[in-house]
């Protein structure tokens, strides 16, 4: 198979690129939700019931302040009424403002789980030029499959007798599989069980491996800014690089360490390597990062053959 492209802009706003080529990608809130559900409905959920708490307590703190002037001078006896007005105040002050915070919080999350992981899917697909020619694709820790059926929409649309692969660790398949169904996409999607640091194919078989907001999931036992988990990460983007063709593009959405992502892409002597803009997901920095495995050479006799796995890192 020829080597796929990239695409070639060299602005790299995927915005830009996705909107160049599909058009309006839009969807509405509700209709990825009903097909998706969300992956961590409790973080909103418990946010939002800490955010209403704070409101009402704002709107007490209002609607009672002066007895809440009178219950603080009652607290802190010989402390000036005036203090006392201020710590009452600035106590109000500081129960809206979480309260505000709390909701915001609450709606980023929402947000990101939702229609933003949706569009970070389109504008993923959208960095491959010609799905025509993909064959085997990966989707790694796929979970309810919205960046899983995104491929599978575009193989479809591209006329591709290509497939997508989602794998995860957890046992998703039936519902992956509903969603792939909801999407008319099932004869494009196969699901399997695995762990992603030991990735269960051959070496150089998938001509596209993608995975979103998954990454810097892996690890987390050991704490997320410790090395053990760095090195569980980067034992991920190895098996990655290790399944992908020669001449074949990764696509990888995610949070926080896309920078550390990158440096390990560059140690392994990936081509192209494109980081999209900054864009603010689960309340902390995100980015697309895409790159290309070099086309195989003959390997002579000065040569030396890279090795993609990588599990002895720390
Ligand atoms: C936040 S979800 C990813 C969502 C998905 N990429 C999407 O586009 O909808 C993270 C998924 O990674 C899976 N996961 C976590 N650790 C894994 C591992 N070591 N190997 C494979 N999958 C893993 C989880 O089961 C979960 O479904």
């Amino acid at each position: 198979m020829a080597d796929l492209k990239l695409d070639s802009k060299a602005t790299i706003n995927y915005s830009d690129i996705l909107k160049s080529k599909m058009g309006k990608t839009g969807r509405d809130w509700t209709q990825i939700y009903a097909i998706y559900g969300m992956d961590d409905w409790q973080t909103p959920v418990f946010l939002l019931f800490h955010a209403v708490v704070f409101t009402i307590l704002s709107v007490l703190f209002l609607l009672y302040f002066n007895p809440i002037c009178y219950f603080f001078e009652a607290l802190l006896p010989g402390v000036p009424g005036g203090a006392a007005r201020f710590a009452a105040g600035f106590t109000g002050s500081v129960t809206a403002l979480s309260a505000v915070c709390l909701f915001f919080a609450a709606g980023n999350i929402f947000y990101s789980s939702v229609s933003l992981h949706w569009e970070m899917a389109q504008r993923m697909v959208s960095v491959v030029n010609d799905w025509s020619t993909v064959k085997h694709a990966l989707d790694v820790g796929c979970g309810r499959g919205i960046l899983l059926n995104a491929v599978a929409m575009q193989l479809k649309k591209e006329g591709s007798s290509g497939r997508v692969v989602g794998l995860d660790r957890m046992k998703t398949t039936v519902s992956t599989l509903r969603t792939a169904g909801m999407e008319g996409v099932q004869e494009y999607v196969t699901c399997r069980d695995g762990d992603a640091r030991t990735l269960p194919f051959a070496d150089n078989y998938f001509d596209v491996v993608v995975s979103a907001g998954f990454l810097h999931t892996v690890g987390k036992e050991f704490g997320q800014r410790t090395a053990a988990a760095a090195a569980e990460r980067m034992r991920v983007l190895g098996e990655v690089v290790r399944v992908l063709k020669h001449g074949g593009v990764g696509v990888v959405w995610d949070l926080v360490h896309v920078p550390e992502y990158v440096t390990r892409l560059q140690e392994l002597k990936m081509e192209d390597i494109r980081v999209s803009e900054r864009v603010t997901a689960f309340m902390v920095s995100s980015h697309i990062v895409s790159f290309r495995k070099p086309s195989q050479h003959m390997v002579g006799i000065n040569e030396v053959r890279l090795d993609w796995r990588c599990t002895n890192i720390c």
